[in-house]
């Protein structure tokens, strides 16, 4: 498998990260993950933005232009092959000895790029049938809008729900439901659409403001409003959304029924937009 390292494609086997890369030590870095359709880059350009906006925020200078970053990330699904896949990448914040708290200068520290990209197909079977989810507390940190390598309260967060049998997690933070563990969470009541709001309780998704965009296309009433746990559980419907999932619907909270157990008819309506969005831009 080839990989890109820095500014260089070259064997998985060959990339060498250093022991002092703050990356490695303090999760010190952000991510991205892009879906791949019939071999473009989904959306590109939003992920490269919100890539920045998060290096401006942790003050991480990019090692690469926006153009050369997007150009070495298509060559890589270009060398790959790959039609239907998904793209991660991470830039870390590089290598800094003696290990340090302080900030490193960047004149003296560039940041590291990794990424790879494997085949990734359309999760159907949960697109379909839809998935449950349990109550989690959000007891993530306050700048979830970050996009930060640092994912462990992500993963205890899903790993709470699934050590009870649900497939993912619905976390609330002061009463209001925040997110999944790994994507937007929305419900549909009386036909309009809530979910969070942007902001830095939450990642602003790619798919979510996509999916703002169609409801608007649709007219569908939308709302970016919180909601609490009384509210969720008199939804009529309840998806969630991602790069990768696109929209899968919610039918179960913890042992509550979703409406009628079946995906919802806004749910579905909203997906085949986004599949269609999806065919119009990368074919
Ligand atoms: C915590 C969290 N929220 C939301 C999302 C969805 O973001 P996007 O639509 O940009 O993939 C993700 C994706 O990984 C995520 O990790």
């Amino acid at each position: 498998m080839k990989v890109l390292w820095n500014d260089q494609i070259v064997d998985r086997g060959e990339v060498k990260i250093d022991m002092e890369d703050r990356g490695y030590q303090y999760g010190d870095g952000l991510y991205e993950v892009i879906r791949v359709y019939n071999g473009k880059l989904y959306m590109k350009e939003e992920h490269l933005e919100r890539l920045r906006l998060g290096a401006e925020k942790i003050k991480l200078v990019l090692p690469f232009t926006k153009e050369t970053l997007s150009q070495k990330l298509e060559e890589l699904v270009a060398v790959e092959e790959i039609t239907e896949g998904k793209l991660y990448f991470q830039i870390t914040r590089g290598i800094d000895s003696p290990r340090n708290h302080v900030l490193p200068d960047p004149l003296n520290v560039t940041g590291v790029l990794t990424a790879n990209v494997i085949p990734y197909d359309r999760p159907v079977e949960k697109q379909r049938k839809g998935i449950g989810v349990g109550i989690v507390p959000d007891t993530r940190w306050l700048h979830c809008d970050i996009k930060s390598l640092s994912l462990l309260g992500n993963v205890m967060a899903l790993e709470h729900a699934r050590s009870r049998g649900f497939e993912d997690a619905v976390q609330i933070r002061d009463g209001k439901v925040t997110e999944a563990s790994a994507a937007n969470f929305w419900m549909v009541k009386d036909g309009t659409m809530y979910t969070h709001p942007d902001g830095n309780l939450i990642l602003p998704g790619i798919t979510k403001k996509k999916l703002v965009e169609l409801a608007g296309k649709l007219s569908i009433p939308l709302k970016e409003e919180a909601f609490d746990k009384e509210e969720l559980f008199s939804a009529d419907e309840c998806f969630i959304s991602g790069s990768l999932i696109e929209v899968v619907p919610v039918v179960k909270i913890e042992d509550h029924v979703v409406g009628s157990g079946q995906p919802g008819g806004i749910t579905q309506k909203l997906h085949n937009e986004y599949v269609a969005e999806v065919e119009r831009i990368c074919n």
